[in-house]
């Protein structure tokens, strides 16, 4: 049996439990942006009701709730499978290798760009020593290696052993670069023994950045840079009719997905408190108009699913989030925040 749009509206309308007959159109237009024409919305009714998929609940009173009956949910969990099929083709079904996410990340214009400019940002001269905190596979150890010249120190460090073996085996071709498994809060280096450093959207993960900071700064000599490529997970934004969803979304991305997802404003406050100076914050905003690259970066369809199964969105919303992500012009867009931090030379 199908059913046509209006009465499919009114199914997911209904998901979350009984509404009274207004309250169906209030729920129809925070799914869509839009309500039913009183017509349709009425026709719609009547027709679910004869297929015995809608019945008023059995309550005194003027105005009687409506509810799914069993055959109605029945039939809505077969429309959001369907829909979950498209979306499978559409959205990536699984979560990829960590590995082979950052390399395809880092192979995207905007990713290149703004690593270039944190390059230059770090003003590193050859024979200098340079740290990158959290290297994940070594995707910017040999541009580093290329600053400081073959006199140079270029030292990767992350906790992640699969990442690390990763990062040694992508630079076994340069001596001047070497990877350590080790943790940012508990640096393995000398007091000022280090000429510049930088982290990549790294310190969004780590359990402490405060005492990150204090490591990064401890380690550094004085005048030495620390750039920071950090993302706050706030400025995402999601068009969709009802800032309800993506608002849900967004805050579920925050509080459980990412430990400090607000990072990338807070680094110049941080910074200051390790005794940095801060004299810039370049923010980087990325828009996403391709269902596909916004994907890839933001995992729509499990962190929607994520999101519904958390509590921050309803069954109905993850649906219309992702059936209409598949279906109308997309645009999301995130900002990321390059925050460079010195260690004053008064020091
Ligand atoms: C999003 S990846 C970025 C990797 C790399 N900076 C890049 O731009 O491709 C974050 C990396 O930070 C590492 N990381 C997170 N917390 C860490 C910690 N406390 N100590 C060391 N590495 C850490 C992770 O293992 C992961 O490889």
């Amino acid at each position: 049996m199908r059913t046509n749009d209006a009465q499919m509206l009114v199914l997911c309308a209904l998901a979350d439990g009984p509404l009274h007959g207004y309250a169906v159109n209030t729920a129809i237009e925070r799914l869509t942006g839009s309500r039913l024409g009183r017509g349709s919305l009425s026709g719609a009714l009547v027709r679910l009701r004869d297929k015995e998929l809608v019945e008023y609940l059995d309550v005194q009173g003027r105005q009687r709730p409506l509810q799914l009956t069993t055959a109605g949910r029945a039939l809505l969990e077969r429309e959001v499978r369907s829909v979950a099929d498209v979306a499978g083709r559409m959205f990536e079904a699984t979560v990829p290798d960590r590995t082979a996410y950052q390399d395809r990340l880092a192979a995207t214009d905007a990713v290149r760009s703004y690593k270039a400019s944190m390059l230059g940002m770090l003003a590193l001269r050859p024979g200098g020593t340079v740290l990158d905190l959290g290297c994940g596979p070594g995707i910017d150890l040999g541009p580093l290696a290329g600053a400081v010249g073959p006199y140079g120190r270029v030292l990767g460090i992350d906790h992640d052993g699969t990442a690390v073996d990763r990062a040694r085996a992508r630079t076994a071709h340069l001596p001047q670069v070497e990877v350590v498994l080790g943790d940012l809060h508990n640096l393995p280096l000398a007091d000022g023994s280090v000429d510049g450093a930088r982290t990549d959207r790294v310190l969004q993960h780590v359990e402490d950045p405060a005492r990150a900071l204090a490591e990064a700064r401890r380690v550094l000599r004085p005048g030495a840079r620390l750039v920071m490529a950090e993302p706050d997970w706030e400025s995402l934004s999601i068009d969709h009719p009802d800032l309800a969803v993506v608002r849900g979304y967004t805050r579920h991305l925050t509080d459980r997905i990412v430990r400090n997802g607000a990072i990338g404003r807070q680094l110049p406050r941080l910074a200051a408190a390790a005794g940095f100076a801060v004299p810039t914050v370049t923010p980087v905003p990325t828009v996403f108009r391709d269902l596909t690259a916004a994907d890839q970066v933001l995992g729509l369809q499990r962190n929607t699913e994520r999101a519904v199964t958390a509590g921050y969105l309803t069954a109905a919303q993850g649906r219309s989030l992702l059936d209409h992500l598949a279906h109308q012009p997309v645009f999301a867009s995130v900002t990321l925040h390059i925050t460079t931090a010195e260690v004053p030379t008064a020091a």
